[in-house]
């Protein structure tokens, strides 16, 4: 099985799907390897090291050419892949619900697309959830673009020209960006405080050291929908949430929010009022800018400005760390070819009618067949 590696073309992306270590892995499992030339040059890797480590390095069309799948991190245009063979797979973080068109592409080329963030949260995918492993890296990098941007320290420090007190660091949203952006701020010596609408969230905040900020007593506490993730809140608890929120805002210097919902716009969780209220200085970092914001006036791509507060909108926050990200996101990927190789064809072998191949195959023999892309 020849598996080729592609340069990311989309803008800013500095990622790589294949680390000189994958190839090496994947080659000892009988795969043959071949990585298009610069693929890993903003992620730190150079195309010396693939060679090293036994692939093939060249341009696009020769890696593609003959290629049974292709990794990639974010999927290519399938004019892009058009030199691959009908059958092959495509494998990457395709964002299968804003690039309608391209999945179509990829079924029209008769091409087998896997969108590896549809992957079930099951406790047999864990190594190869990529969610979560790019989410962990955005949540302490969101905490040091926080850091970066405020024009005070973080811990509280006794100098012989007195003490500055400790930042005060709040975290809306404690998924696995929300748990490691507060296990961050607390080794930056900053006190921190978490909220989130799950409230299984309570003790994992509470047992990193952090002051949990719960809404009580209001239906719906328990904000819990399938798979563990959150659900759409009642009028009754998003009334009672601001008024929580606003209180607490009023004396934050960072937050930090990393809100999302499955399947809908991120909540909306700071409007400029409640800006309007922090001091001059804070700074709030939202990392769900992409999904439609957190915060009211974050601006994708951008670090504004209002009411002397700034709000850091960075796209893309785990390629600002595409070093690690790209080890993290190739260990996911060869989790997966390794868990579904079939050691005698050499090959990967995925079954119908697993969990796992129901949930990331978005086309197969010319069709769009993923249930979410029905409609
Ligand atoms: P996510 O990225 O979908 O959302 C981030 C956080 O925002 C969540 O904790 C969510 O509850 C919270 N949130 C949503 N609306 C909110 C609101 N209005 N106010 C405050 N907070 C709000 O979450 P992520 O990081 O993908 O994790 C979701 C769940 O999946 C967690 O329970 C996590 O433990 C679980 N998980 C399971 C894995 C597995 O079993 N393989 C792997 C990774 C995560």
């Amino acid at each position: 099985m020849k598996i080729a590696v592609l340069r990311e073309t989309s803008d800013g992306e500095r990622r790589v799907a294949a680390t000189p270590e994958t190839v090496k892995k994947l080659i000892a499992l009988g795969a043959e390897l071949a990585v298009e030339s610069g693929a890993g040059a903003s992620a730190s890797i150079v195309d010396a090291a693939y060679a090293d480590a036994g692939a093939t390095v060249g341009d696009r069309a020769g890696v593609l050419g003959d290629a049974d799948m292709v990794l990639t991190v974010q999927g290519p245009d399938a004019a892009t892949l058009s030199g691959v063979k009908p059958g092959a797979f495509v494998a990457g973080i395709l964002s299968p619900y804003a690039n309608r068109e391209r999945v179509a592409g990829y079924a029209a080329a008769g091409l087998s697309a896997l969108a590896m963030e549809f992957m079930p949260r099951i406790t047999r995918a864990q190594s190869m959830d990529v969610l979560s492993s790019q989410s962990n890296l955005s949540g302490y990098k969101a905490v040091l673009d926080a850091a970066s941007e405020y024009g005070r320290a973080l811990p509280m420090m006794m100098t012989a020209a007195g003490t500055i007190s400790a930042a005060r660091v709040f975290i809306m949203g404690v998924g696995v960006a929300g748990l490691q952006a507060i296990a961050t701020a607390r080794r930056l010596g900053a006190v921190v405080s978490a909220t989130d609408v799950r409230a299984a969230t309570r003790e994992q905040i509470e047992s990193l050291g952090a002051k949990a900020i719960f809404v009580e007593n209001v239906k719906g506490i328990e904000g819990e929908g399938t798979g563990g993730y959150a659900t759409e809140m009642s009028d009754e608890y998003k009334a009672a949430q601001a008024e929580l929120v606003s209180s607490h805002i009023a004396k934050q210097d960072i937050v930090i929010t990393t809100a999302l919902i499955p399947g809908r716009p991120a909540p909306r969780l700071i409007s400029d009022a409640q800006l309007a209220t922090m001091r001059e200085g804070s700074v709030v970092v939202d990392l769900a800018v992409e999904q439609g914001g957190n915060v009211e006036g974050a601006v994708a791509g951008q670090v504004v400005e209002r009411h002397g507060v700034k709000i850091v909108g960075h796209r893309n926050v785990p390629s600002r760390l595409a070093a690690d990200t790209s080890a993290l996101y190739a260990r996911n990927l060869f989790n997966f070819i390794s868990a579904f190789w079939d050691k005698d064809a050499k090959t990967l072998v995925l079954p119908a009618d697993d969990d796992i191949t129901k949930g990331i195959m978005l086309t197969q023999g010319g069709q769009v067949i993923h249930p979410a892309l029905q409609s």
